[in-house]
């Protein structure tokens, strides 16, 4: 793989950025959740960096469960229809608020079919927290209750969000430049 700095079109949202909007988020999430307990649910692997950031900003008790789902697609960058579950959760979220973490709502399929499926087991309350939300993409409809950033349409990577399965450890995001990126198979 190359280095990141290679095919770093720009830095859009810098990690100072990034983590005064988290501290903004847990605020806010520890607020609406008063006297309540809370069930932070990480979609894998983008949601990690997002999670353990939003985590340490939560005030409240809170337990933290990982999932894992593969998007049926026609392309490696692209989802299409739904989600198939690869890694289901340890936890019985009945009864339970459920918050979902996510790094990216893109078309909107992967989270509106874990939405969707999440449903049936019967929570208390089930909501979207998204760090990342491509309007211009949107295809499923996803109602998303906690937002850290709305971005034009560009691919972006770092801060959980994968080129090619790396760079999910950079402490910002950037956006690829896509002429300079040469895929290694
Ligand atoms: P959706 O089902 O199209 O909403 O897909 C969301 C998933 O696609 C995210 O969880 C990411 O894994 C991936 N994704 C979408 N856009 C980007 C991007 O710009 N960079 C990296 N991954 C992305
Ligand atoms: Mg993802």
């Amino acid at each position: 793989m190359q280095n990141y700095k290679d095919v770093l079109a720009e830095i859009l949202i810098d990690a100072d950025s990034l983590q005064k909007r988290i501290a903004e988020l847990g605020i806010q999430i520890s607020a609406d959740y008063t006297g309540e307990e809370l069930l932070l649910i990480c979609i894998l692997r983008g949601g990690v960096p997002f999670m353990v950031d939003l985590s340490r900003n939560i005030t409240l008790p809170h337990m933290m469960d990982f999932m894992a789902v593969s998007s049926y697609g026609v392309g490696k960058r692209e989802s299409s229809g739904s989600a198939r579950v690869t890694l289901d959760l340890q936890t019985d979220i009945r009864g339970k608020n459920v918050l979902l973490v996510e790094d990216i709502v893109d078309s909107g399929h992967t989270i509106s079919s874990v939405l969707q499926m999440l449903e049936t087991r019967q929570p208390k309350t089930l909501k979207v927290c998204a760090l990342l939300d491509k309007p211009e993409r949107r295809e499923a409809h996803v109602p998303i209750h906690y937002l850290g950033f709305s971005i034009p349409n560009k691919f972006v990577f770092g801060y959980g969000l994968d080129l090619d399965e790396y760079f999910r450890n950079l402490p910002f995001v950037g956006v690829v430049d896509l002429d300079k990126y040469k895929p290694s198979t």
